[in-house]
């Protein structure tokens, strides 16, 4: 039996008895008193009775165990043009300040706070205070528009907000305050405090005694302790798209998460403490939750916090002298970005002149890795290329080519082998489990392992329908795909209304809801189309009320323009189609695969349901307007 074939067996069979043994990776102030709490499905609960910290586990832990000189964080910021290095006594520090100035604001344990903040190290400072006094953060990506941040503010109903001042995004400044007070404007729910780091490229007015600056109020804080929190406490919340506007909050524990997560460094990264991480992603997304901040601090590692993009910050060559400069050793990011490198230095010239001799492995995730990127990526670099499959639902790998365990040939175009923990099944809309090679619905067998969802915040109900509910005894992924006669899992993409840009998860729905507003607009339908760089865009495909005399562009522009301000630039909507009708079933469903399939150029089967076929015909005039297929 090789190594992985007999780690899995045991996370399979006897999954208390392998996650116990994981858990020793972590510092805990009481035993739990059972492993896995079994007795309320679906809701599973892991290390029920222990108690623990999860910032004493990422910073103060390794400053008494003799890591205190090691740099915990780098922060390379080419838009701003400097790089700050933080050790891990320094980090304890200013994460102990900032917590006891939080605490001076009234923030304590089970109280939640919003943190709307670009990628600097004031970002991670502030989850690890929250961590630290048991607090529940929601991180709020900064690419969001104002009226997203006003739905997670009346869903997360904050005590406190911590932002920065602004963002350089490429090469735009961007102030974040007004966006942030609009969003308060528009929310129910209203903070008490926002804390506003102030960058010295922009300025934030405070406007009343809600406003205090982060400068000002740790001049005067005491440094707080860490607080013990039950494993099954809440660390954070992370709304994610959902097939609505309404985005669903994934709650994560602290103890499952810590160890499941620290668990992850050695056996899928294959890393030791003292070794330079970088996720180059986000803190606003998982990815940035587990391997900007938690994973690499809770193994001990440094992790590198990038302020830039792959390309224009200020080349295509930035990724390979961020690995050389800091003697990156795994590299975690999306598709996308290895998309944008090749088409900007397709040869690869700009490597010639960093030497990456450190560099061991490449991960990437977040999107479906289309082979002709990974044979560049893997030709260039000469190092394993490791396409690996998960969701902001679970935190971390569902299924990977688990480097610390055993390396497996590459198949391109797969995510290699279920994680340890993952009992992945494929079953097919009637619930039946399908064989090798047949693609169906990709499932994964209750109990989930630690680190995953433990339920959605305050909507256990939305939990069971969206997860639990289709498929009893399986949580529902809601990718489609295939395993193959050699156990290799393919995910070949989302069955329902969410697609993937740039990496980055978006929902039709959500985009769908702000079209329907437009005051012209009778009926609509947003799908995702192919993309060569970004893997997915959104089109729309609209039908004007009788009567509304508009010109096409000036209402396509109109869209752009909504969408840009309620959801936000992320969502990078350009195009829409203005149809006579939609295509859809007899019973008024629209045909989303089939014109996704038409854009794409694709052999379709005629749906038997369909109401009228000749619409069709009208879809691929429409859509060849727009220069689809491509
Ligand atoms: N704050 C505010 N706005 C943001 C933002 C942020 N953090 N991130 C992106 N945006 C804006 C961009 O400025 C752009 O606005 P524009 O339409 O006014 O130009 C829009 O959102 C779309 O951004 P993006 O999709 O990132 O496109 P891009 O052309 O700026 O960059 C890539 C393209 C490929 C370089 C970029 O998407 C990238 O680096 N992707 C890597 C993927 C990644 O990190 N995924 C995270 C999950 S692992
Ligand atoms: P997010 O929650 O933003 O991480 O997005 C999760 C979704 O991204 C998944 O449901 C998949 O559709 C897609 N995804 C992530 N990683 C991969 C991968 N390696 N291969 C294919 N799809 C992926």
């Amino acid at each position: 039996m090789g190594a992985y074939e007999e780690v899995y067996r045991k996370s399979i069979e006897e999954p208390e008895a392998f996650w116990a043994e994981a858990a020793a990776g972590i510092d805990w102030y009481r035993q739990w008193d059972t492993v896995l709490d079994r007795t309320n499905p679906p809701f599973y609960r892991w290390f029920s009775g222990g108690e623990l910290n999860t910032c004493h586990n990422a910073v103060d832990r390794h400053v008494e165990g003799g890591r205190g000189d090691q740099a915990a964080i780098i922060h390379d910021s080419p838009v701003t043009g400097s790089i700050r290095t933080i050790t891990y006594r320094e980090l304890r520090d200013q994460v102990a300040l900032f917590a006891g100035a939080l605490r001076g604001r009234g923030v304590g344990k089970g109280d939640t706070v919003i943190i709307y903040m670009p990628m600097i190290p004031e970002a991670l400072v502030a989850m690890l205070a929250c961590a630290r006094l048991g607090a529940i953060h929601s991180v709020v990506f900064g690419g969001f528009a104002a009226s997203e941040l006003a739905i997670r503010i009346d869903h997360a109903r904050p005590k406190a907000m911590i932002i920065a001042s602004g963002a350089i995004e490429g090469r735009k400044t961007l102030a974040y305050k007004p966006l942030v007070d609009a969003a308060i404007l528009q929310s129910d729910h209203k903070p008490d405090t926002c804390i506003i780091f102030q960058r010295d490229f922009i300025t934030a007015e405070l406007t009343g005694p809600r406003d205090v600056t982060w400068q000002e109020i740790i001049r005067d804080a005491e440094p707080a302790d860490c607080v013990p929190v039950l494993a099954t406490d809440p660390l954070y919340i992370l709304y994610t798209s959902g097939t609505t506007g309404m985005p669903k909050g994934v709650m994560r524990d602290n103890g499952g998460h810590a160890v499941a997560i620290h668990w992850t460094m050695k056996n899928i990264y294959n890393v030791e403490p003292g070794e330079v991480y970088w996720a180059a992603s986000d803190v606003g997304w998982v990815v940035g939750h587990s391997y900007i901040v938690y994973g690499p601090l809770l193994k001990g590692c440094t992790t590198v916090v990038y302020e830039g993009k792959p390309i224009g910050t200020p080349d295509a060559g930035a990724f390979w002298r961020v690995i050389e400069q800091h003697g990156v050793t795994t590299l975690f990011t999306a598709p996308t970005a290895f998309r944008a490198i090749k088409k900007e230095d397709p040869d690869g010239a700009l490597l010639g002149k960093y030497d990456l001799s450190r560099f061991r492995a490449l991960f990437l995730a977040g999107e479906r890795l289309d082979p002709d990127t990974y044979h560049w990526a893997r030709k260039l670099l000469n190092v394993p290329v490791i396409d690996h499959w998960w969701q902001t639902e679970t935190a971390w790998a569902i299924a990977a080519n688990p480097l610390g365990i055993e390396k497996f040939p590459v198949k391109p175009g797969s995510a290699t082998k279920p994680a340890p923990g993952y009992d992945i099944r494929i079953l097919n809309d009637g619930g039946e489990e399908l064989g090798p090679e047949q693609e169906g619905n990709i499932v994964v067998k209750l109990p989930l392992p630690p680190g995953t969802l433990a339920t959605l915040w305050n909507n256990e109900e939305r939990f069971v329908k969206s997860y639990m509910s289709t498929f009893p005894g399986y949580y529902e992924t809601s990718d489609g795909g295939y395993i193959d006669e050699d156990g290799y899992v393919f995910v070949m993409g989302r069955i329902d209304d969410v697609i993937n840009i740039a990496g980055h998860r978006l929902s039709t729905g959500a985009m769908e809801e702000v079209i329907a507003t437009h005051p012209d607009v009778a009926e609509c339908a947003v799908f995702g189309i192919e993309d060569s760089l970004k893997g997915q865009i959104p089109l729309g495909l609209v039908v004007l009320k009788a009567g509304a005399d508009r010109d096409e562009e000036e209402v396509a522009a109109e869209l752009v323009q909504m969408i840009r301000d309620q959801i936000g630039p992320i969502a990078c909507y350009r195009q829409t189609a203005i149809v006579a009708r939609l295509p859809k079933t007899r019973s008024g469903k629209i045909l989303r695969g089939t014109m996704r399939a038409i854009a794409a150029g694709r052999e379709y089967r005629m749906p038997s349901t369909i109401d009228d076929p000749t619409i069709l015909d009208e879809i691929t005039d429409n859509l060849k307007k727009l220069g689809l297929p491509r």
